[in-house]
């Protein structure tokens, strides 16, 4: 928890407003809010890959990653999928709408042990979610990292999102986006294919940096073991990991892995601390 858990209440919701809603695909948007209460506004600190767990009074609660800018957390982006009741609900909102904040959670990116190196960002739909803030962070301290790479994977162009902000990120020094979709279109100016096959592009350089990656599983378990064959180290591999989460604390238990709590000790862990169990199908 950041600073303003001496201060409130990590179980009880702050209200918060949404001061915006875009839509980025039809079942994808992004909310943006702002804490209603000023004392809970000016305490609100977070570290990129942390999330929040927003409340829909008589519908429920999710874990949602910040994807905002760290530097200016007075307002908090969200980026959601609406895939079930809570986050269906939340895609109905709209600017001036109120609902709760409890947050942030979590540990997020090795931020002083990535100082100085190369990041390799690897991401596959949605996924993109926790690395944004990461983008973010980086970018306004571009001094103090290496090389910048993002591969982003979607299944179809049309999932592409953020397609704004990805100019941006090319646009800056030492950067690189490079996009796959699993099926092209005439259109599409990206790779095709997954976005593993991504890597035999990649400068062989970045294998000496940092890697961080979120998305499915697999993916990143895939991904992993790659960057080791192409010779990166156990220790600069961390991944984001997902599952239901409840308190959001580490007291209910919804979101354990092995001896692992991943609203607490993750979401962001080493790979190396999880390797062995997601060796386990379907643990
Ligand atoms: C640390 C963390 C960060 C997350 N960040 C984001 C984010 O930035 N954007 C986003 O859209 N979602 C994110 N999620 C996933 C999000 O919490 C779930 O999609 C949400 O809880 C679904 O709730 P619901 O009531 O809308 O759907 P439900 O009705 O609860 O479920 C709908 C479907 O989604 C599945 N589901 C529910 N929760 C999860 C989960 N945690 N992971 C995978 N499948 C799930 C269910 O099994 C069901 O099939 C994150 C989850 C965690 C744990
Ligand atoms: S969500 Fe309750 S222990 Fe992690």
């Amino acid at each position: 928890m950041s600073a303003n858990a001496k201060t409130f209440n990590p179980y009880l919701p702050q209200l918060a407003a949404v001061v915006e809603r875009v839509d980025e695909t039809r079942d994808v948007f992004t909310l943006r809010l702002c804490l209603h209460d000023a004392q809970a506004r000016a305490a609100y600190r977070f570290q990129p890959g942390q999330f929040n767990m927003l409340y829909l009074w008589g519908v429920g609660e999710v874990a949602i990653s910040i994807v905002s800018d760290p530097d200016d957390p007075d307002l908090i982006d969200h980026t959601i999928r609406a895939v079930g009741r809570v986050t269906r609900g939340l895609q109905r909102l709209k600017p001036g709408d109120k609902l709760g904040l409890r947050g942030p959670f979590g540990r997020g990116w090795p931020l002083e042990a990535a100082q100085g190196r190369h990041l390799l960002l690897i991401t596959g739909g949605l996924g993109c979610a926790p690395t944004t803030s990461m983008i973010h962070y980086a970018l306004q301290r571009r001094a103090s990292y290496g090389r910048l790479t993002v591969c982003h994977g979607v299944k179809h162009p049309d999932d592409l999102i953020y397609t704004d902000r990805i100019q941006t990120w090319c646009a800056a020094p030492d950067t690189q986006v490079m996009l796959t979709a699993d099926k092209g279109t005439p259109e599409w100016r990206g790779r095709v294919g997954l976005v593993t096959q991504a890597l035999e592009d990649i400068d062989p350089i970045m294998f000496k940096g940092m890697a961080m990656m979120c998305g499915p599983e697999p993916m990143m378990v895939s991904v992993a073991e790659d960057l080791l064959k192409r010779g990166m180290m156990l220790t600069d591999i961390h991944l984001a990991m997902e599952r239901n989460m409840q308190c959001a604390v580490g007291h209910c238990g919804h979101c354990q892995f092995g001896g692992k709590f991943i609203c607490k000790d993750g979401p962001v862990f080493p790979y190396a601390q999880l390797r062995a169990l997601l060796a386990v199908r379907g643990f």
